[in-house]
């Protein structure tokens, strides 16, 4: 569900661009190669007569998008919405602000805190904020801050500058200052998250009654035992406080209540403790009391040693200043085995790593996330990760014991592992007039500096690229005598490599030789044999002459082959 709402708010991207991109293309070809007879390719031989596929002609449907797998990781990071059910109500907004480009920066640098929504009216997920937004807005009314909201499909300019990229985005403004609000998209929330942004950051604790009901509601706590409640030892946890957004802070001077919350009474103070509901329950601050130091601590002690990966999980895990991962995959069965010694390596990496257990046989996200990484079989498997935006993945060869998972850490840590795709096996012949490539012969075969590369990303499933089958095999079939030229193909679903990025089935990548290590030229051409050879023949690196397609009929002479029928088998000429 949520991956098709993404999918939806990128379609308005991809309509426009496979509109307007055949136009362009058709405009760019008009002078080049004008004077060359072409008619021959286009014409059909033995079975490859199916027409060309032209990619503008149509609403894109559901074969552009990566259908059943993942189109990113970070999909998952949201439990299912039903639209559905938010329709109904009217909704009272009288509370929330509207803001236009006209009005916009004003109303943030006249307020000192701002939280701004950037929605779009049909986007699902902003539709089941609007009454939670609302409901915030009012609940807050009076306090010294307002909620806004940018509607993004009107104020396009706001929505660029902001770098909004899904709907909804949401930012709070201090000063005019923006940050990203990735807390939960609920009324209580939003109101604990501004707040805490607003209000004292620290709360005391006085009574024990007080203190036990605060240890059986929250999670997540940090408790500083004091000598004051005022002062500089309370101003640098409050600060502190400020720093970190999704954990409360309180503190006290009783002994009594530092007992409870397991400290020694007799403790050096000022002393401060975490407090989780989790296999790590307890983590003491040794440092110096000081905000960053203490913001440092909360920061790295605050996620679980290891986090199981679910719906519910995902965000925190996406959406984590630490970007790298560790990933454990394992059967839920052997998870137990395992896990222990995985614990005891997070221990040594918090605050740098996020450990994540994913037990494959999961059915709800185990498994699809275990597929978007490509791991098979049942043999426990560690995976570092760098995120969804850079997805660099690296595998931790061979059985999982501390020591390697230490070793294999530090090296992710600093940079020295060598990335992993996921491959098919290298195909042991390959002489065909379209090549196959795979994750693991990208590199020598398309990155090979010697050859202008035309590269196909398909899916075995995609009708478009079906489609574009003959078409391919034709064009692959009228070059291949010309050695610096490779006409290649990629199973996307089973293969990748990080320089081959594909936003859809079929991608056309083109490779120019001598110049691989720049980013290739998507091939935006209509997907016709001309068309393709046009585009070849403007951007390859290495010049090239056209063989003559070994034909019954004798090739004919220039101004005979451009009269017409005749010309069609043999009208050969290449004037470059
Ligand atoms: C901003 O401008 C819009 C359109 O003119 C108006 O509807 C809205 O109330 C204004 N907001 C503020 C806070 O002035
Ligand atoms: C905590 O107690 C101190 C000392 O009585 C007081 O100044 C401060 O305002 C209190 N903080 C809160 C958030 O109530
Ligand atoms: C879990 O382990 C038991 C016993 O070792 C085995 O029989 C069972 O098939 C395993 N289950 C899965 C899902 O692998
Ligand atoms: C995947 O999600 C991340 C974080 O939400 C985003 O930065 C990235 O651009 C997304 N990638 C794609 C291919 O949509
Ligand atoms: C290599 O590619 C870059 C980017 O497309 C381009 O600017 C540059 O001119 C190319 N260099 C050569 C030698 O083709």
């Amino acid at each position: 569900m949520t991956t098709r709402l993404l999918l939806l708010c990128s379609l308005t991207a991809l309509l426009l661009f496979s509109y307007v991109a055949p136009a362009l293309s058709k405009e760019a070809q008009g002078d080049a190669d004008d004077d060359e007879d072409l008619r021959f390719l286009e014409e059909p031989e033995d079975d490859t007569g199916v027409p060309s596929h032209h990619y503008g002609d149509e609403y894109p449907d559901s074969d552009q998008f990566g259908g059943e797998e993942f189109d990113n990781f970070s999909d998952l990071d949201e439990s299912e919405i039903d639209q559905e059910a938010f329709k109904e109500p009217e909704i009272d907004e009288t509370d929330v602000v509207v803001l236009k480009e006209g009005n916009f920066s004003e109303f943030v640098e006249k307020n000192r805190f701002v939280m701004v929504e950037f929605y779009a009216p049909w986007c699902g997920h902003c539709q089941a904020l609007a009454p939670e937004y609302a409901a915030a807005a009012t609940e807050l009314k009076g306090e010294e801050v307002a909620l806004a909201k940018v509607d993004a499909t009107e104020e396009e300019e706001l929505a660029h500058k902001y770098e909004v990229q899904g709907f909804p985005t949401v930012y709070f403004f201090v000063d005019g200052l923006h940050k990203p609000y990735s807390g939960q998209r609920n009324k209580d929330a939003i109101v604990t998250y501004i707040k805490k942004k607003i209000g004292p950051g620290v709360h005391n604790i006085t009574a024990l009654d007080d203190a036990e009901r605060i240890l059986t509601s929250e999670s997540k706590i940090v408790l500083g035992y004091l000598n004051h409640l005022k002062g500089p030892e309370s101003e640098e946890l409050a600060a502190a406080s400020r720093i970190e957004d999704d954990v409360n802070f309180y503190q006290t001077v009783n002994p009594d209540v530092a007992k409870l919350f397991h400290l020694n009474p007799d403790v050096k103070r000022p002393a401060l403790i975490m407090l989780k509901k989790e296999a790590e329950k307890l983590s003491h601050f040794g440092g110096k009391f000081e905000k960053s130091e203490i913001a440092e601590f909360v920061f790295s002690n605050k996620l679980p040693l290891v986090s199981i990966f679910t719906r519910e999980s995902a965000t925190s895990i996406f959406e984590s200043p630490i970007k790298k991962q560790l990933l454990l995959f394992a059967l839920s069965n052997d998870s137990e085995k395992i896990l222990p010694t995985f614990q005891e390596a997070a221990k040594l990496f918090k605050g740098k790593l996020i450990f994540v257990l994913v037990e494959m046989d999961n059915e709800d996200v185990g498994k699809p996330v275990s597929d978007y990484f490509g791991i098979t079989g049942d043999a426990p498997k560690v995976l570092g990760y760098t995120g969804n935006e850079d997805s660099k993945k690296f595998v931790l060869d061979g059985e999982v014991t501390l020591d390697k998972i230490k070793t294999f850490a530090n090296e992710f840590l600093e940079d020295k592992l060598k990335p992993f795709h996921k491959s098919d096996p290298i195909p042991e012949t390959n002489d065909g007039d379209v090549k196959i490539v795979v994750g693991n012969n990208f590199d020598e075969i398309v990155l090979d500096e010697s050859k202008d590369v035309l590269l196909e990303i398909y899916a075995p499933w995609c009708g478009h690229c079906q489609a574009l089958e003959p078409t391919y095999n034709k064009l692959a079939k009228h070059l291949r005598g010309i050695d610096s030229l490779v006409i290649a193909k990629m199973d996307g679903t089973t293969n990748e490599h990080p320089r081959a990025k594909s936003d859809g089935f079929p991608t056309l990548l083109f490779f120019p030789a001598g110049n691989k290590s720049f980013d290739p030229i998507t091939v935006d051409t209509d997907r016709t044999v001309v068309a393709f050879y046009k585009f070849i023949k403007k951007h390859a690196s290495i010049p090239f002459k056209l063989q003559k397609p070994t034909s019954p009929a004798k090739s004919k002479k220039d101004g005979e082959a451009k009269e017409g029928e005749e010309a069609i088998s043999t009208g050969m000429k290449d004037e470059l």
